[in-house]
């Protein structure tokens, strides 16, 4: 369907150009005062200066021929030169019918269709998820779904981190503690045993302490660098603990994510980059793209333009061991290779933008990306604690990723039990489930990801305010009335929505329309906060609908029909965004 924004502006153009002005001054938009009209066209103020014309004169001969229209309820000339317009509410509801009949409420599919790999996720094996994996899970896993929405074909891959000093650090703490396994035996040549020697919480024990001490101790930072070197180098006994370490992290990381109901197409790795490496540095070192620089091989990346040098790209280092950059390369050699992909879009912490700038640069100027493979950098803020640093426990340590959704489906729990609409106490608790998950995505994805939030449980979870909570008791608001009407369900040939009588009810109709664009600008500008601000709208105007309206003892069954209608298309609308965003709506809470 066209979006309605582009039917009004067609008609303001049309009356442009029959008073004879450009029609390019003639983009309507949504009001920027709703107490004095729907949409707006400020272009006769532009004009004036081109046409030498008082703004207002240029309006008053716009309108003039806007008058006859049957579009508008209301087109005004308001000082100094706004052109006014309220919609007319045959056309409203006949336009909202459209929307409820066609496929996807009339959001046209994209015309290019593209093939995108959205790189999302990134947790690193042997470390447990913490409260800084959120972001990136749930930002990433929301593009990819509005992306799929709009028709873009696209690939989510969590791209562990398992190649890496932290493998290096798990191999020499592990040596230390246990000296007699087989793996620290140069000389063994058996088979080694198929049980991992660690546990999940005993390896979640083993990083951290292994960490710590690499930090005060500089031996031992050595040598966990020289098995890291020893790992990529294919040595079997490190090969064999990072294979136990695989085994056990994996399946726990997977939980932990599907707990989160983010979900991934491709579980790859860094090192499944590894084999891509030599061929890609022997063609940087052949076609003079990279040069050795106290030792290391390093790629050129500043430019002219930039406010502050950019180091160069290592892409090995003086051991010839392999970093972080090294692998991000050989990535996209794989990507390229795979996939061919149009777009790959990394959602990772902010503070990796300047590596993501090397990155990309090598990228292009080595051509192991393609000129017509668009690579984007989506970098996100920082989810603090009410002191605005980030976030910790209360004894200040990390936060485990699963501690932070207990706590939060505790709090919901003890909320929904206040309620008092839950027939059992397992309901209860599978519905508090539901809403914490809406609690904690919400509370993320309505800001922008650039900027930084303090997580608020009590606000997170309220059930009133722009919360997830809140959209979600919207949803099973309507869907009460709903059950209690008898129909949950539309079907086509009943679809008769009525011109509007109220104005909340008209406000409802209008916001429904914003359906379309708001998607699509969601998707341009990879922004699911846009779909948020869209969403609580939607259930304001819901809400005052409404609170303003007696459906279910309307007398008028045509207009009580309509309603229903319309309450359908609302539920329908959320129920959509909120499942782009990446939760869902209980039945009840
Ligand atoms: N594992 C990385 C980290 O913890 C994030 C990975 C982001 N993606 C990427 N292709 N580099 O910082």
């Amino acid at each position: 369907m066209d979006k309605i924004l582009d039917i009004i502006t067609g008609q303001v153009q049309d009356a442009f150009a029959a008073c004879g002005y450009d029609t390019r001054y003639a983009q309507a938009g949504l009001s920027n005062r709703p107490d004095l009209c729907e949409f707006q066209c400020n272009g006769a103020m532009a004009a004036a200066k081109a046409y030498k014309k008082a703004p207002i004169a240029i309006a008053d001969e716009v309108v003039e021929r806007l008058l006859g229209n049957d579009m508008f309820e209301t087109v005004e000339a308001v000082k100094p030169g706004f052109i006014n317009i309220k919609l007319d509410r045959t056309y409203l509801s006949q336009y909202v019918m459209g929307m409820k009949l066609a496929d996807k409420f009339g959001l046209e599919p994209v015309k290019n269709p593209k093939k995108i790999v959205i790189d999302y996720g990134g947790a690193n094996v042997a470390k447990p998820l913490h409260v800084g994996h959120l972001r990136p899970a749930i930002i990433g896993e929301s593009l990819k779904r509005i992306n799929r929405y709009l028709g873009h074909e696209v690939i989510g891959d969590v791209h562990l981190g398992d190649w890496g000093l932290q493998i290096g650090l798990v191999i020499t703490e592990l040596k230390k503690r246990r000296p007699d396994l087989p793996y620290f035996d140069e000389t063994f040549q058996g088979e080694y045993p198929k049980d991992a020697p660690f546990t999940v919480s005993e390896l979640e024990e083993i990083y951290p302490a292994a960490s710590a001490r690499s930090k005060e101790d500089e031996e031992y930072k050595k040598e966990a660098l020289l098995e890291t070197a020893k790992l990529q180098r294919g040595e079997r006994g490190c090969r064999a603990i990072w294979e136990h370490i695989m085994a056990v992290s994996v399946p726990d990381l997977k939980k932990n994510y599907d707990r989160l109901h983010v979900t991934f197409d491709l579980w790859k790795k860094e090192s499944d980059a590894h084999p891509y490496i030599p061929d890609m540095v022997e063609k940087m070192k052949r076609e003079g793209y990279a040069y050795e620089s106290e030792g290391a091989l390093v790629v050129d990346v500043k430019e002219e333009s930039d406010a502050k040098e950019l180091p160069p790209c290592i892409i090995l280092k003086s051991d010839g061991s392999s970093l972080y950059a090294t692998t991000d390369l050989a990535t996209i050699v794989e990507r390229e290779k795979l996939f061919a992909p149009n777009h790959i879009i990394y959602v990772t912490d902010k503070r990796q933008e300047m590596y993501f700038t090397q990155v990309f640069r090598t990228a292009y100027k080595t051509k192991i990306a393609g000129e017509n493979t668009e690579l984007t950098f989506v970098g996100h803020g920082t989810m603090n604690g009410r002191d605005g640093k980030p976030f910790k426990t209360r004894d200040g340590g990390v936060m485990r990723l699963s501690n932070l959704i207990a706590d939060v489906e505790q709090q919901m729990y003890k909320k929904i039990i206040e309620n008092k609409n839950q027939a059992s106490e397992e309901d209860a608790k599978e519905i508090a489930k539901v809403v914490a998950l809406s609690a904690i995505k919400y509370g993320d994805l309505s800001n922008q990801a650039s900027k930084d939030y303090v997580f608020d449980m009590e606000r997170f979870t309220s059930f009133e305010g722009n919360t997830g909570p809140y959209i979600l008791y919207t949803i099973v608001r309507i869907k009460s009335i709903l059950k209690r009407y008898g129909q949950e369900t539309g079907t086509s040939d009943s679809v008769r929505i009525l011109p509007a009588t109220g104005e909340s009810e008209k406000g409802l109709l209008l916001q429904l329309t914003q359906f379309a664009p708001t998607m699509e600008t969601a998707c341009e500008e990879l922004a699911p906060h846009k779909i948020c601000s869209y969403i609580y709208e939607l259930a304001n105007v819901f809400n005052k609908f409404y609170h303003e309206t007696k459906i279910l003892s309307e007398e008028d069954k045509d207009r009580q029909a309509s309603w229903i209608q319309i309450l359908l298309l609302t539920r329908d609308v959320l129920e959509t965004c909120i499942e782009v965003l990446g939760f869902e709506a209980p039945d009840r809470m």
